[in-house]
């Protein structure tokens, strides 16, 4: 069963602060649209200091203040199983340049997004790292991936027919 859901996979620097935030965010979405049995998403960084660590306290924060269950461990990026997605996010254009070195030369790659191509407000920049930032910035970053999430899991329904 699980080999028929569509896999999406969020990718951030570190895994601590943007991806893992929009991982529980757009898990929070496929649950309420009882599309659970149909997407499953994760998230992984491209760098590697923070593996096996917990979210950024502040992220933990931020989605417990908007009741988004959260139980993350860091991961990096995995040129092994990055085919079993069918879409990677980046947050900004440094993540989308590691996850293209990946990828080039593979044929039937995942489809390769911004996350914020779905924002329809500011489509095409990047998600701003948080990380040396304020809980104010958490806060910015939790409004505009509510958002895009939203918008991004409005267009797998449309492209997969899911409802
Ligand atoms: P993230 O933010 O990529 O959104 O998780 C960062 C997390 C950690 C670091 C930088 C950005 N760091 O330098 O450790």
């Amino acid at each position: 069963m699980t080999e028929n859901k569509i896999h999406v996979l969020f990718v951030c620097l570190g895994n601590i602060c943007r991806s893992p935030l929009a991982e529980a965010v757009f898990r929070n979405k496929i649950k309420k649209a009882r599309l659970g049995a149909k997407i499953t998403c994760f998230s992984a960084g491209t760098a590697r200091w923070h593996i096996g660590e917990n979210a950024d306290h502040r992220t933990i924060e931020t989605a417990a203040a908007h009741n988004i269950p959260m139980a993350h461990k860091v991961s990096q990026i995995n040129a092994g199983d990055i085919d079993r997605f069918e879409y990677v996010l980046a947050m900004d254009e440094d993540n989308l340049s590691e996850i293209l070195s990946i990828l080039r030369g593979r044929k039937n790659g995942p489809k390769i997004f911004m996350m914020r191509d779905f924002d329809a407000s500011r489509s095409g920049e990047a998600v701003p790292d948080p990380y040396y930032g304020e809980k104010e910035d958490f806060e910015a970053v939790y409004d505009l991936l509510d958002e895009s999430c939203g918008n991004f899991l409005d267009f797998i329904i449309r492209e997969h027919n899911l409802s």
